[in-house]
């Protein structure tokens, strides 16, 4: 009831766009989401909810069930009671974070000492907690239940970002206590957390976006992607588990190893984004990348991705150069090469998502200025060999990044591309003598001198790491920014060599997913992100959701993960430790950047791409592949809402002897009015232009085979309602079953007989422990490289 209300107040208040420069204007009403004040409503309510994470209420949040008890436990329906020398271990149904709460009804024998242990993984749960800092392990955190009842929490420092499995320990009786002393014993009847996460969501379950489809496990991994980026949003006066930086940086007194609190102020606001929950809590570029599109088609928390992004640009060096991380990092000169430019694309996702470009021109353009001056510090790098030289080895901590760099120059390419645009919307333009295209052409040389024929791979630098070098590589990274970057020239050369580049990072894949070959030993969900936007871009979405499958079905399925949220990385054998790390129970298993799948779905299977602010220019390129038989989904903006439906059909009355029967994909889209776009039936099929008049439900079923695709009569159902007003909006759970008609009159039917195709087997990965041993990061407050 109070969904459609609100469903129906938002669709009447939906504004026209003001779409002739790409800018737009809000001065014809209120947007349609507003993200300094998210909706307290799902804009697409469906079956496909069942899949969201989120509580109903995040301010109590209660176990599933008892993992494990030791000692002196019992339980009896609404009530544990705990003795001395106990061990309790609950379960909760999914990652979660907060601060920790207890009902206690009764108390006996003065009260009882504790000890809490925290862990994300199965693997670490038990009495001591698993880490978020340099330490091995954190410290048990003391609690004490002295002799009083009532509710008690931990102390506001000591918010544990996420956890899925809690410990109780209790102390033993002292060795002197007098025999006839009661038994100490508390009686709880209430255990709960209290998470402060997603604090711009009134209703965490309230999302703007959603994806639907014939893979449950593909469902699955979408709302976990969604959820992680729930659980690392944060209020910024809760962030960073970096406790050691944090006492270096602010000069305090030692404390004990394995300490851990969260309450350093990671940005200004009231939320922000940062790069994972459980830790570092802190604004990452580079894991924005992944992020914000993420972000973007799930829960459209712009102004998180907003503050993120603003305590970057105000800790800009005096060289223009931008910090490594927000603070505590960005004080000392931090800095990296890749994340620098990060930050340039976070720029253009935050505008492009948002529709907020005068957020570039505020106070006089001191964003757009400082963006430039960001700019000049990538492009000084490119010498004559048409790349640019690294001065910092820093990135997502993997090692090798030197010389004349091949990702950094094709994130550079990127941004070009991207400046292009950004300074279009922002009423800009390119300097005189076109410099920014100048450059691009540079590098796309550049780039292509990186290339080996042999393997149909980019290498990872001109110097030792190039195809004739003697430490020849050729990264996961560095290949999927090419890609991602679409350069012209290679497409020139031969306009087969992405869709081979692709198809040969698809040949490395093992049997928990795709190896980052410049990182040994590991499975990077965050590089494995941006080759999942590679394979996209290459054409090849199909290589996308196989390895949405494999991948990221490890990732929730896979022995030590949390099923729920999605881990930082993980070692090429399938273990859970993250090769960055001598421990494994410093991971972290709700990380944004493994959160890659929910954007490239929705731009890759759907096929909707934003180009320009909030979507008042689009293109919508449907790709079910041949994983699926359905898929539905979009997300809403500040313009409207979004929306594509795709369903395999067969076509009655079946055809004369001889001939095969019709088959085919029924798409379906729904833009908001005042929009216009492109729409592509079938990969390198017929281009159809839509807009900017009616935004409403429009259908076309396109034939298997090559036939031209033809409409679908407008009189028959649709699924998609869309605020054009098409007269649909079926949200049953089978939505894709409906039976409609050509407009050549054929009967269309879901296409019941299809099967999902065979998953190839792959060997696991064999770890080099050597290699091992020599990459684990150096601890980045005892100064040096990081
Ligand atoms: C949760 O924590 C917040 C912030 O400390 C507090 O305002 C709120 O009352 C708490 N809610 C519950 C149910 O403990
Ligand atoms: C609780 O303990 C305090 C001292 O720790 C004591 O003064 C008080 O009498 C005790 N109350 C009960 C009800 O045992
Ligand atoms: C953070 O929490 C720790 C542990 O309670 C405390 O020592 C420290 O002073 C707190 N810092 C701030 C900024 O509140
Ligand atoms: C395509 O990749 C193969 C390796 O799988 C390579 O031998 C071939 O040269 C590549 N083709 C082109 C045009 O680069
Ligand atoms: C590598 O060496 C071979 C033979 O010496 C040469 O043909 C090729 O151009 C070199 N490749 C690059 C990328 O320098
Ligand atoms: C993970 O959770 C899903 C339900 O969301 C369940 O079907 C699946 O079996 C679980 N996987 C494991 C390994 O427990």
């Amino acid at each position: 009831m109070v969904a459609a209300k609100v469903r129906t107040m938002l669709a009447t208040t939906s504004l026209v766009a003001g779409v002739a420069a790409g800018v737009v204007s809000r001065a014809a009403g209120a947007p349609y989401i507003d993200y300094e004040n998210l909706p307290g409503e799902t804009i697409f309510p469906g079956p496909w909810e069942q899949y969201i994470c989120a509580p109903v209420d995040k301010s109590h949040i209660t176990p599933a069930k008892i993992w494990k008890a030791n000692g002196d436990v019992k339980t009896s329906p609404g009530l544990i009671v705990i003795g001395q020398g106990a061990e309790l271990t609950v379960e909760f149904a999914e990652n979660i974070g907060g601060w920790v709460c207890f009902t206690v009804s009764s108390v006996q024998g003065g009260g009882l000492a504790a000890n809490l242990g925290y862990s994300e993984s199965p693997f670490f749960a038990g009495p001591t907690p698993d880490a978020t800092g340099d330490n091995p392990r954190d410290l048990a955190l003391p609690f004490n239940f002295d002799n009083s009842t009532g509710t008690k929490c931990v102390g506001k420092d000591f918010l544990r970002g996420s956890f899925k499995y809690l410990t109780i320990q209790t102390n033993a009786a002292a060795e002197d206590a007098a025999a006839t002393a009661p038994a100490a014993q508390v009686a709880i009847s209430d255990l709960w957390v209290n998470c402060s996460a997603f604090p711009s969501q009134p209703n965490g379950r309230a999302y703007t976006g959603y994806f639907h489809s014939s893979s449950p496990l593909l469902n699955r991994i979408w709302y976990a992607g969604a959820w992680t980026l729930q659980l690392s949003t944060i209020v910024p006066e809760e962030g960073s588990a970096l406790v050691d930086f944090n006492r270096q940086i602010l000069g305090l007194s030692p404390a004990a190893p394995g300490t851990w609190y969260s309450n350093y102020t990671v940005s200004g606001g009231r939320s922000v984004t940062t790069d994972g929950a459980k830790r570092d809590r802190l604004v990452w570029p580079g894991d924005m990348s992944i992020a914000v599109p993420g972000i973007a088609v799930s829960t459209y928390d712009m102004a998180s991705v907003r503050n993120a992004l603003d305590v970057l640009y105000d800790h800009q060096y005096a060289d223009g150069s931008m910090p490594y991380a927000g603070p505590p990092l960005g004080f000392r000169g931090e800095f990296s090469d890749t994340y620098h430019l990060h930050t340039l694309l976070g720029t253009y996702n935050y505008v492009l998502y948002s529709g907020d470009a005068g957020w570039l021109r505020r106070d006089a353009g001191r964003r757009w200025a400082q963006y430039l001056r960001a700019l000049a510090v990538s492009m000084a790098k490119v010498d004559g060999r048409d790349l640019l030289q690294v001065t910092s080895r820093d990135d997502w901590i993997r090692p090798g990044v030197s010389g004349h760099f091949g990702e950094a120059s094709a994130l550079l390419h990127a941004v070009l591309t991207r400046t292009l645009r950004l300074a279009a919307w922002a009423g800009e333009a390119e300097p005189d003598g076109q410099p920014w295209q100048a450059m691009r052409a540079r590098l796309e040389r550049g780039l292509l001198s990186l290339y080996c024929a042999d393997t149909g791979l980019f290498s990872d630098n001109a110097e030792d790491r190039s195809c004739n070098g003697t430490d020849r590589v050729e990264p996961q990274d560095g290949n999927s920014w090419a890609l991602i970057a679409r350069l012209a020239a290679l497409q020139a050369t031969n306009p087969s060599v992405p869709r081979n580049v692709s198809d040969n990072l698809r040949k490395r894949w093992i049997k928990f997913g795709a190896p980052a070959v410049e990182f040994p030993n590991v499975i990077s969900p965050f590089a494995s992100g941006f080759e999942l936007m590679a394979h996209a871009a290459a054409g090849n979405v199909a290589h996308a959701v196989e390895l949405c499958l494999l991948e990221w079905g490890y990732l929730l399925d896979g022995p030590g993960f949390t099923n729920s949220t999605l881990a930082e990385g993980f070692r090429t054998d399938g273990y859970v430790q993250y090769p960055a790390y001598p421990s494994a129970a410093r991971n972290s298993h709700a990380h944004g950047w493994a959160a890659g799948p929910t954007a490239v779905l929705v731009a890759g299977v759907l096929g909707i791409e934003l180009a320009a602010p909030a979507g008042a220019e689009w293109s919508i390129r449907p790709e079910l592949t041949p994983w699926l038989s359905f898929a539905r989904g979009g997300f809403a903006t500040a313009l409207g809402r979004f929306e594509v439906a795709l369903r395999r059909v067969t076509a009655a009355p079946q055809p004369a002897d001889g001939q095969q029967q019709r088959k085919g994909v029924v798409v379906e889209i729904a833009v908001p009015e005042g929009t216009r776009g492109v729409v592509q039936l079938g990969p390198g099929g017929q281009e159809v232009q839509v807009g900017p008049q009616g935004g409403g439900p429009r259908r076309w079923v396109v034939w298997e085979g090559g036939a031209q695709a033809e409409g679908v009569q407008a009189g028959s159902s649709s699924a998609l309602g869309g605020q054009g007003g098409g007269g649909g909006d079926d949200n049953s759970e089978r939505w894709y079953a409906r039976v409609e008609q050509s407009d050549s009159g054929e009967t269309l039917s879901f296409d019941e007989s299809w099967a999902v195709p065979a998953m190839q087997d792959r060997p696991a990965g064999v770890v080099d422990w050597d290699a091992l041993e020599k990459n684990y990061i150096q601890k980045p407050w005892a100064g040096g490289a990081q």
